[in-house]
């Protein structure tokens, strides 16, 4: 088992990779708290782990309150009694626009991107030091590496992730502490459809969200869409101890997009 005894946190959980994530990791052998704003999905997801013999527990709030975004780590130590990882996958791909955009948007996408994952980390680096180090993982996104013409403020906070990553990770390395970031690019989830059908993306003439996703997600070397599972095997890597000296690292999972 390539997580055994290890004990962590999946944001965003009730749905997507990030409930593939944190399937994948207990049965791996972790014990995982499922973090999501819809009770009813982290339940779900925390339910299908213990009924196949894993450990979970659920945790269900809104990650903008800053209160909450501490709390998942000081739950997930209450309940487990420690912190080995944590996957911050929580995200917002917000408007597409520039011009006129709304202030309070732009708040939005910062604060549930950025704001969220700096403050649930403030709490998780001293529990991760007082179990000898750890492993911190952050979702950006191929957005993150290169520029978006369908969202530029969500390639801005994405490439603030990839800085936060990088830069925490020089910072903390010799703790025994690595943090990474995985970037992935369109994925099969209910986020992926939102994304491609915001109300200000403009969508072409005979399109719908379904062909734009098939078109848009396609445009890689490998000509598909990924699907969660694929972002949860990367996931898995970079949080056990088999990436244990990979560090400050930005993994594109984009068959080959940014390559
Ligand atoms: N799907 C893609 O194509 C894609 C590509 C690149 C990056 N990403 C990133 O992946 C992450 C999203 O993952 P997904 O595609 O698996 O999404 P998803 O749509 O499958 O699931 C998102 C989950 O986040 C939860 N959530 C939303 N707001 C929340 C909040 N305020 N507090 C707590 N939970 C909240 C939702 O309830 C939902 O269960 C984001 O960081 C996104 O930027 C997605």
């Amino acid at each position: 088992m390539r997580m055994a005894n290890k004990i962590g946190l999946v944001t965003a959980a009730g749905s997507g990779m990030g409930r593939a994530g944190a399937i994948t990791f207990a049965r791996e052998g972790a014990a995982v708290a499922v973090v999501d704003l819809n009770k009813a999905a982290a339940e779900a997801v925390a339910h299908d782990i213990t009924s196949a013999g894993g450990r979970a527990i659920a945790l269900s709030g809104d990650l903008r309150d800053d209160e909450f975004a501490r709390d998942i780590v000081k739950q997930t130590v209450k309940h487990f009694g420690g912190l080995d990882f944590a996957w911050n996958h929580v995200g917002h791909p917000g408007p597409s626009m520039v011009e006129g955009l709304d202030m309070k948007e732009y708040d939005q996408v910062m604060d549930l991107n950025v704001r969220t994952v700096f403050v649930t980390t403030t709490v998780a680096l001293p529990e991760l030091r007082a179990r000898g180090g750890g492993a911190l993982l952050f979702t950006a996104s191929t957005s993150g590496l290169s520029g978006s013409t369908f969202s530029p403020l969500y390639s801005a906070a994405k490439f603030g992730i990839v800085g936060m990553v990088r830069s925490m990770a020089k910072r903390y390395g010799h703790e025994g502490i690595r943090i990474n970031a995985i970037c992935p690019g369109p994925t099969d989830t209910p986020m992926l459809r939102v994304f491609v059908a915001r109300p200000d993306s403009q969508l072409p003439a005979g399109e719908t969200p379904e062909t734009l996703v098939t078109k848009r997600g396609g445009q890689n070397p490998m000509h598909r869409v990924a699907q969660p599972q694929e972002l949860a095997n990367a996931a898995l890597f970079l949080l056990s101890d088999e990436a244990s000296f990979v560090n400050g690292v930005a993994l594109a999972v984009d068959g080959g997009a940014t390559a």
